[in-house]
Parts: C-alpha cells; structure tokens; sequence
C-alpha cells in the first residue's frame, strides 16, 4: 500500500537542509523503474548539452551524485556541490569504494551563495530535480550566472508549474503534491523573466515527462500519464508534466 503523500511544514532553509540530511541514506528513485528512469534523463540530459572534454561542470544541487558519476566521461572536470553533508558524504563513499570518476568532486556548498565555486570558472550547470526545493531561487540563477564563463550554458530540469495537475487538479481535489511547504513548482514564464533580469539568453523551453507516482494514488498516475501524453501532441505548456529549460551566458 502506498504512502500517501503529506506536505511538510518547512520555515527554514534549515528545515529544508535536515530534511534531505535525514532522506540521503536510502535515497532513490520513488517514481517508477529506477534505471528506465535514469537512462531518460541521461538521454534528456545529453540531448540539450552537447558536451566536450575540455569542460567543467557544475551540478547544483547533485545529491548523492549519480548525474554526475554517469556524464564523467564526458567532461574534463565536474563538481557537485549540494548543501546537505549527509549527500556528499555518500557521493564522496561511493567515489572513493568503486574508484569511480577521479574526475569528480564533491562539495558543501547552498545553490544561493556557491561560496566554494569561483567566478566564470565552470562552461555547464546542471540542476536536475533540486531548484523547485530552492527558496531562493533568483540568488541560485544569479549566482548560476556568477560562476559560468561567457557562454557557459545552464540546464535545468523541474516539474511544470503550469501542469493542470499542478495549478488545477490536485489543488482542486485537495491532494498534496509537495513534500515540503517550501517547495514551488515554477512556470516557463516566470523562468524566462527571472532569467533575463539574471543575465540569460538564448533561453530554450522544452518539456520532459517526470510523473511522480510515488506519490499519489494509481487512480490519478494513470491520468496523470494521459494528460502527459497529450502533452506530446498538443498544449504542451500546460499538458507536460516537466519542464527542461535552456539558457546561455552571454555578458
Ligand atoms: C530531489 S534531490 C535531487 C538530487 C540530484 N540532483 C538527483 O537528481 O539525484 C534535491 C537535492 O537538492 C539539494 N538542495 C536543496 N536545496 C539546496 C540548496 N539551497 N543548496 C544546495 N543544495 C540544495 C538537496 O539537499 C537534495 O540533495
């Protein structure tokens, strides 16, 4: 029987920071066939940024690392910075037990200061599941901005604010669809503001199917999974369950 999803009350960045303190140990996938899933971010991931060898990247918000572990070969450098000890002490231990990606490190760091990275020094972001759990979301664009080169490029995958399930159907039959109060789903429109105001051009909108069932009964996966495959075909702003945007630094 599935655990029905319950909002948790969050007034701090430091609620926000146990909270996924207390969640790394056994981090992993909740939404469906873990490596089915994997491989179709891989594929959305490297889709939207062709990489080269001579580059470094930054994940925001990396967890326990697996985007990172998977794309280093890709890369000449990535970090991954999260700000919770707990996640980058597993990342650290599952580099160090299978010698994996020398390539790699891993960091403390919040996504609004990203004290350890200096300034245009990384040419890719990532940030894969993690801003919607991010209060200050226009200190982490600026600060995205801040660390990548000129056109370094930012991709950031999130669930679509503007998903009738998001805006109307869950609010509409009471279902909570956040794990934390803090948490916001954001729209296309609101990022391509925000951006331009933080410096970004060349902004790509495009849609990703992310349907989180473990979190809400069978019922409603099944018009969720319906609603996102219209999406394919028409009203994707509003019928496709995530959001992939592109952008580019250009000083
Ligand atoms: C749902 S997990 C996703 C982790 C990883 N990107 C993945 O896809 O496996 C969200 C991550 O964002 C991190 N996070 C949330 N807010 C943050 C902040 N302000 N600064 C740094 N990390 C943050 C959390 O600690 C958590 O590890």
């Amino acid at each position: 029987m599935k655990k029905k999803l319950q909002t948790l009350s969050c007034n701090s960045p430091e609620d926000i920071r146990k909270f996924f303190d207390a969640s790394a140990q056994d981090y992993k996938e909740q939404h469906g066939d873990a490596q089915r899933l994997f491989n179709y971010r891989l594929k959305v991931i490297h889709e939207s940024l062709q990489f080269q060898k001579t580059e470094v990247l930054l994940d925001v918000g990396c967890g326990t690392g697996q985007h990172l572990f998977a794309l280093a070969p890709y890369i000449k450098r990535g970090i991954g910075i999260d700000f919770s000890s707990k996640m980058i002490e597993i990342a650290r231990s599952i580099q160090k037990r299978e010698m994996a990606a020398v390539n790699l490190t891993f960091q403390i760091d919040q996504a609004q200061l990203l004290q350890t990275i200096p300034k245009e020094s990384v040419e890719v972001v990532l940030c894969v599941g993690s801003f919607e759990h991010m209060p200050q979301k226009e200190q982490v664009l600026h600060q995205i901005q801040r660390v990548l080169k000129n056109s370094g490029r930012l991709l950031l995958l999130t669930p679509n604010g503007n998903f009738l399930w998001y805006r109307f159907i869950a609010p509409f039959f009471r279902i909570d669809i956040r794990h934390l109060s803090s948490d916001e789903f954001i729209t296309a429109e609101w990022l391509e503001s925000l951006s331009q105001v933080s410096g970004f051009a060349g902004i790509k909108i495009g849609f990703w199917t992310f349907i989180p069932k473990g979190d809400m009964p069978w019922f409603w996966v099944i018009i969720v999974t319906g609603l996102d495959w219209l999406g394919k075909i028409f009203l994707p702003r509003y019928l496709r369950s995530g959001l992939v945007f592109r952008a580019d630094k250009i000083i």
